[in-house]
């Protein structure tokens, strides 16, 4: 159907004057005694477009002034009264009618309401913007590392082995259980890969195999994780980026990632204005201030031991408690980076028992070198860390941890042949959209959310 994209027609000004044919939802109407004008909107720009209806000609129009209605209109593009451009119509054709019962109607819809329906929610205004955005944000992503020698690779989703050792891999199989077995091996070895096999928390450990041709790699796709956690920032299937780096330590990795979310929220707010207008009107006043003030300053870093103190030393009340050992919940993140740093904050150097087998140790024998970048309004967004090089030193890790060796002897043999010192990190590509639009719940920046006890 030859037509011309509404954001064009907003943009190109060599269309004034000329006939041109647009299409799209109808999203409001006015009709008065003599005019009736349609605001289109096709999802190319947050912008809608108006359709002016002149009555007194033999225009076909009321089965357009039904809300959803989708239209095609042929008209002259023409100037309107506030430098903007707006059709004069001929020729308007419904292309396929929308009934009263339409659920989107013209008042503001809470997100909760449209969480219902996802198939429409992508019409509304905020999901219009949010789903630009998010596309620009991919872009970049995939732009910043291919400008620097990255190379993009695809590791598998369904994997024999589970990378964090979180025990929150959804498993894949093609036969129920059955009583039939007489143990977990027998079972599994009659199952489709011989072997227990599940959905890839993370794409690091082949992510590390490519590394260590590549130099530097990074991965953009899905992660599955069976966490019964029911949080604003938690999804069962979300998109991860993770770029490994050869011949790099942890300042390296550190200085790689806040590089990545700068370029990625500079790309956003020069290419998506309107749309970052619209959040910060709508969900966040000062956004833009926001991001702008982030992206012009280092962000912290700060080592666990010394988060612990400023914790401790902070007079707050934390629902959970803070002690050397503890893992940081949401509430301490929040609390470093909004109230002590009021910055975006690397910490650092965690205790090894709450991190995964493959960090590198370090030297004092009690942490690893793991980083997590911590962001005002959301909490981590990254995790990441310089990864165990020394073929003994990750053995006796996995050993003391009960892991089964021979699942990871691809992984071991990196450090057998040729071992450099590398590491990467995780980016969990909601949470920082969820950052860039200021919309606190994850379940409203992806089309589809997966979550505990929820799939449609
Ligand atoms: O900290 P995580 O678990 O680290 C890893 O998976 C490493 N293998 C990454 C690496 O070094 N290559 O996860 C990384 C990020 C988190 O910081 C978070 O932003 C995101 O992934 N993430 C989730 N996002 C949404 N829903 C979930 N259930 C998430 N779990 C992790």
């Amino acid at each position: 159907m030859k037509h011309i994209d509404i954001k064009n027609i907003f943009t190109d000004k060599n269309y004034i004057g000329q006939n041109v044919t647009v299409c799209g939802w109808m999203r409001t109407a006015r009709n008065s005694k003599t005019m009736a004008f349609i605001a289109l909107n096709d999802g190319t720009t947050l912008n809608h477009l108006q359709i002016v209806i002149d009555k007194s000609t033999d225009i076909e129009y009321e089965d357009a002034l039904h809300l959803g209605t989708s239209l095609k209109v042929v008209g002259k593009l023409v100037e309107d009264q506030h430098g903007s451009v707006e059709i004069n119509a001929e020729e308007i054709i419904v292309l396929g009618e929308c009934p009263a019962e339409y659920p989107l109607q013209k008042k503001r819809h809470t997100l909760e309401f449209l969480r219902t329906m996802p198939h429409l929610r992508g019409r509304t205004n905020t999901f219009n913007a949010v789903l630009r955005v998010r596309s620009v944000m991919a872009e970049a992503i995939h732009q910043y590392f291919q400008d620097r020698n990255f190379v993009y690779v695809n590791t598998p989703l369904i994997t024999g082995s589970d990378c964090e050792g979180a025990g929150e891999m959804f498993q894949v199989t093609t036969i129920g259980y059955s009583n039939e077995y007489k143990n977990e091996e027998e079972y599994y070895s009659d199952d489709f890969f011989g072997r227990r096999a599940g959905l890839s928390v993370s794409g690091q450990l082949e992510g590390e195999v490519a590394a260590m041709a590549m130099g530097k790699i990074y991965t953009f796709g899905p992660s599955f994780r069976a966490e019964n956690s029911n949080t604003p920032k938690h999804l069962a299937e979300f998109w991860h980026v993770e770029p490994e780096i050869a011949f790099a330590e942890l300042p390296d990795i550190i200085e790689e990632a806040e590089s990545m979310v700068k370029y990625v929220i500079r790309t956003v707010l020069d290419t998506c204005k309107e749309e970052m207008k619209f959040f910060d009107a709508h969900f966040e006043k000062g956004l833009i201030d926001r991001l702008e003030e982030l992206i012009s300053h280092e962000f912290g870093v700060c080592d666990y031991t010394e988060a612990i103190r400023l914790l401790q030393e902070s007079g707050e009340k934390f629902q959970y408690p803070v002690e050397w050992g503890c893992d940081l919940q949401t509430e301490h993140e929040r609390y470093i980076s909004e109230k002590v740093f009021k910055k975006a904050v690397f910490v650092t150097n965690y205790p090894k028992a709450i991190k995964s087998f493959y960090m590198k140790q370090n030297p004092d024998g009690k942490t690893v070198a793991a980083v997590d970048l911590l962001v005002p309004g959301v909490g981590e967004i990254i995790g990441g860390s310089e990864r165990e090089a020394n073929y003994d030193k990750l053995v006796g890790e996995m050993e003391s941890r009960g892991m089964n060796l021979d699942l990871y002897s691809d992984y071991l043999d990196l450090r057998k042949f040729g071992s450099v010192p590398h590491g990467g990190f995780g980016l969990g590509f909601e949470r920082l959209i969820m950052y860039v639009t200021g919309v606190s719940n994850i379940r409203d920046v992806i089309l589809y959310p997966r979550t505990v006890g929820s799939i449609r």
